[in-house]
């Protein structure tokens, strides 16, 4: 089942950034995008996940052109089957980090996994404050976020940048794990290229185009 179906993207700032982009992902399948800083690839994914506008082409989601869908349903859809994980994190900074969590689960009606918080290393700080925590655990909050949401499809753009490599490798066996039992698919922007390989796909963010590599 294919969950993801960009066609034919354009997209410039104040000179062309990529053209003609197309790509897909199903279920169960995961794409690493790589490329040099600046080259467009936050840019792709903030079109491919809802949140900007393309110049050209189009993206479904879930066989639902996102950006022909009324603001109510694009909403709802954002809240339940979309997981965003940015280059900084968006944590509500005068709550704990359980309190984080619980904005989530509460907006989708899940319930927050102790295992999970438990192998992202995160369980001992889980009720301090989020300003309190280092730049990692931050970072492993944001992930729990998303995860216990329990998205179809997550975005994550570099969410290991501020991680060390073994707990880098755990965070992406988290994702293969989730992927594989849920049935869900995720888009990875990374400047690792052994976590890249890791993923179904591999693309590169090259002279304005993207191509599989
Ligand atoms: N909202 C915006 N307005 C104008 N220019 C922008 C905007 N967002 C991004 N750009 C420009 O588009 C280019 C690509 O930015 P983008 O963030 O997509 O790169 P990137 O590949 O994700 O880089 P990095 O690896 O450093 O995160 C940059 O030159 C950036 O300045
Ligand atoms: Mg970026």
């Amino acid at each position: 089942m294919t969950l993801l179906k960009a066609t034919s993207l354009s997209h410039s700032f104040d000179y062309p950034l990529f053209e003609d982009v197309s790509l897909s992902l199903n279920a169960g399948e995961s794409m690493a995008i790589v490329g040099v800083s600046g080259s467009g690839k936050s840019t792709l994914m903030h079109i491919l996940s809802s949140l900007l506008h393309p110049l050209k082409g189009n993206v479904e989601l879930f066989g639902n052109d996102i950006y022909s869908m009324d603001d109510k349903s694009l909403v709802k859809l954002r809240r339940n089957d979309l997981g965003m994980i940015y280059q900084s994190h968006y944590l509500f900074k005068g709550f704990s980090a359980y309190e984080n969590l619980e904005v989530a689960t509460l907006l989708s009606g899940e319930v927050i996994d102790p295992t999970l918080l438990k192998r992202l290393g995160i369980d001992q700080v889980i009720n301090q404050k989020v300003t309190e925590l280092s730049g990692g655990q931050q970072q492993r909050v944001s992930i729990a976020r998303v995860m216990s949401k329990k998205p179809r499809l997550i975005f994550a753009d570099e969410p290991t940048g501020n991680l060390d490599h073994s707990t880098a490798l755990e965070v992406m066996e988290i994702f293969d794990d989730y992927l594989r039992t849920h049935q869900a698919a995720l888009v990875l922007v990374t400047h690792d290229e052994a976590l890249a390989k890791r993923c179904t796909h591999v693309y590169r963010m090259q002279d304005h185009s993207l191509k599989e590599v």
